[in-house]
């Protein structure tokens, strides 16, 4: 099915300094990107959230037919920014999970034709894994440290041991904080997605309001909880709307905010101090989070941590991330993946 020649191919790929390209298509976002190493030649993003925009949130079908038809396009305008043809990339990275599985199977498909028809090698890239090389995107970021991810899927604290080892510390037993976010939005009526909007009212609110009441701070073994913190600002609006009161926004989302990211910030710090490294590096959509970033620069500083943030674009969805996680597996011979490669929804 595949040519000996393929692995033979990757395997001297080993050391060396690849051209990668990413193609990452788990959700929302049909993104391709182009990369040597840590410095990125093309980044094209097609975001779908025009097309989710009138429906409040993401539609499977929907968004995997417009994957179908992003995706070449995205292709092509990728190689064209970096001024490369397909015979100049040596090695192919997908995203092949999590995320949703019509959605994958697109980025999948297509990355195994081109590496089939091209003789290509090809690299299978976990979707969270990704996120975290954002971070070594034209920085000196070396492993170990310790990433905390924050994305509409994924809320985990994880100890990054090498570029192709990774452990996790804690993670969300429920909802992923991005879920949250979201959540908040809609109820308050503002538009999908609601993350950037929420971020945007906490800035004009007060953070008066306490929801829910955690535990005694930070879990022994290090996981996270939204599903109660969710329900009870929904409760909150619910019953002020029965009783006809008047809610303000911007209060509850600056109240929601602090709370969802308070623990969180704790939960990671205290992942860095455990594991006795010395880095934190932020990663996924919420990363965008102006008072994530805020409170853990702030916090980081105050304990001696480096902490390092992607920048914005590099946090939300896109393929350079992925191809420069490639691009490390590719130098270290590791995630070879041939014909068989599937998408895996629940990664
Ligand atoms: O990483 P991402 O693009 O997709 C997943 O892998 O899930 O993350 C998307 C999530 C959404 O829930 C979105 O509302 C949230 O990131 N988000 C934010 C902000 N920007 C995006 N949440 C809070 N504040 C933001 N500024
Ligand atoms: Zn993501």
């Amino acid at each position: 099915m595949y040519t000996q020649n393929t692995k033979q191919k990757f395997d001297a790929l080993r050391g060396g300094n690849p051209v990668v390209m990413g193609i990452e298509s788990s959700c929302d976002e049909t993104a391709v990107a182009i990369v040597r190493g840590r410095k990125v030649l093309s980044n094209v993003v097609a975001s779908q959230i025009d097309i989710h925009v009138k429906y409040g949130g993401v539609v499977p079908e929907v968004a995997s037919r417009s994957h179908t038809d992003a995706i070449l396009p995205c292709v092509d305008e990728a190689l064209e920014r970096a001024g490369l043809s397909l015979d100049d990339i040596d090695c192919i990275g997908v995203t092949y999970g999590a995320g949703l599985i019509g959605s994958l199977l697109v980025g999948v498909s297509t990355a195994k034709a081109i590496s089939l028809a091209k003789n290509i090698p090809l690299v299978k890239v976990d979707h969270i894994e990704g996120h975290i090389c954002a971070d070594y995107i034209d920085t000196d970021l070396k492993p170990p440290f310790v990433a905390l991810v924050a994305s509409g899927g994924h809320t985990s604290v994880i100890r990054v041991k090498g570029y192709n080892e990774y452990e996790t510390l804690g993670s969300t037993r429920d909802d992923a904080i991005g879920e949250a976010f979201d959540k908040v939005a809609r109820m308050l009526g503002l538009p999908y997605p609601g993350g950037p909007q929420v971020d945007k009212l906490a800035k004009q609110g007060n953070a008066c309001i306490k929801f829910y009441k955690h535990g005694k701070g930070v879990n022994p073994d290090l996981s996270l909880s939204y599903s109660g913190l969710k329900t009870a600002v929904v409760n909150y609006i619910h019953n002020a709307r029965q009783r006809g009161e008047e809610i303000c926004a911007a209060d509850i989302c600056a109240s929601f905010t602090a709370e969802a990211v308070d623990l969180l910030v704790d939960t990671a710090l205290e992942g860095v101090r455990r594991s006795k490294l010395d880095t934190i590096a932020l990663a996924g959509g919420v990363a965008a989070n102006s008072y994530l970033r805020e409170k853990i620069a702030a916090l980081g500083k105050a304990k001696g941590y480096k902490v390092v943030c992607p920048p914005l674009p590099l946090c939300t969805d896109n393929a350079a991330m992925i191809a420069v996680r490639a691009y490390f597996s590719a130098v270290e011979g590791k995630n070879y993946a041939d014909m068989y490669l599937n998408a895996r929804p629940g990664l």
